[in-house]
């Protein structure tokens, strides 16, 4: 019990050192994209303390990705896709980012695919029917990878608020 906050740290800081690895390797995004440590308010805003877009980003990639493509009700949504998985994993990253505090931009962000992060829900998932009951699965996923990496309880929580918020705009499209 004792050694498993230290190993769920350095598995959040490995995340981040990869992620910031690969935007760097990959030109990153372009400035307003801003794959930074910053936020807008110091560590105390969640985005800090999950290591900024960078630290997101790696939490998207290593864990939370492979966890929502290994279940079986879920990957079938991502079966055909008209972004890139990179894509898409950068724009919910800074997504997040902004929204638990960092300073991403919410959206408009232009990968270095030369992708725009979309705005519209809506539009991003039209055509997708995705039920409430897999929102609610998908949004399940992402707490129990977070809480493996050992993010606290109640950034979990807010974790979860954010992608709530975008519900209406996920489901039954
Ligand atoms: C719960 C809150 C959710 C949020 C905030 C969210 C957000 C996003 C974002 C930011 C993108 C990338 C947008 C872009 O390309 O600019 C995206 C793409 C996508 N999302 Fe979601 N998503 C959510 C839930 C879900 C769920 C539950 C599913 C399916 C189980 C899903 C399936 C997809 C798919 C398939 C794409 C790629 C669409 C394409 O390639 O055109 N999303 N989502």
């Amino acid at each position: 019990m004792l050694d498993r906050p230290i190993r769920e740290t350095r598995s959040i800081v490995a995340g981040a050192a990869l992620a910031a690895a690969l935007a760097s390797v990959a030109g990153a995004a372009t400035t307003n994209a801003a794959a930074t440590n910053d936020d807008r308010d110091g560590n105390r805003s969640v985005a800090a303390r999950l290591g900024g877009f960078p630290g997101i980003l790696g939490f998207l990639h290593n864990f939370v990705v492979p966890a929502e493509l290994a279940d079986p009700e879920i990957a079938p949504f991502f079966a055909r896709l008209t972004e890139t998985p990179g894509d898409i994993e950068i724009c919910l990253a800074m997504l997040l980012d902004h929204d638990l505090g960092g300073s991403s931009p919410h959206n408009g962000a232009i990968t270095p695919t030369g992708h725009q992060c979309r705005s519209s829900m809506s539009n991003i998932h039209r055509g997708l029917n995705i039920p409430d009951r897999i929102v609610d699965k998908f949004i399940a996923i992402v707490g129990e990878q977070a809480a493996l990496v050992g993010v606290a309880g109640s950034d979990i929580a807010e974790v979860a608020k954010a992608l709530e918020s975008y519900r209406g705009g996920v489901r039954n499209k």
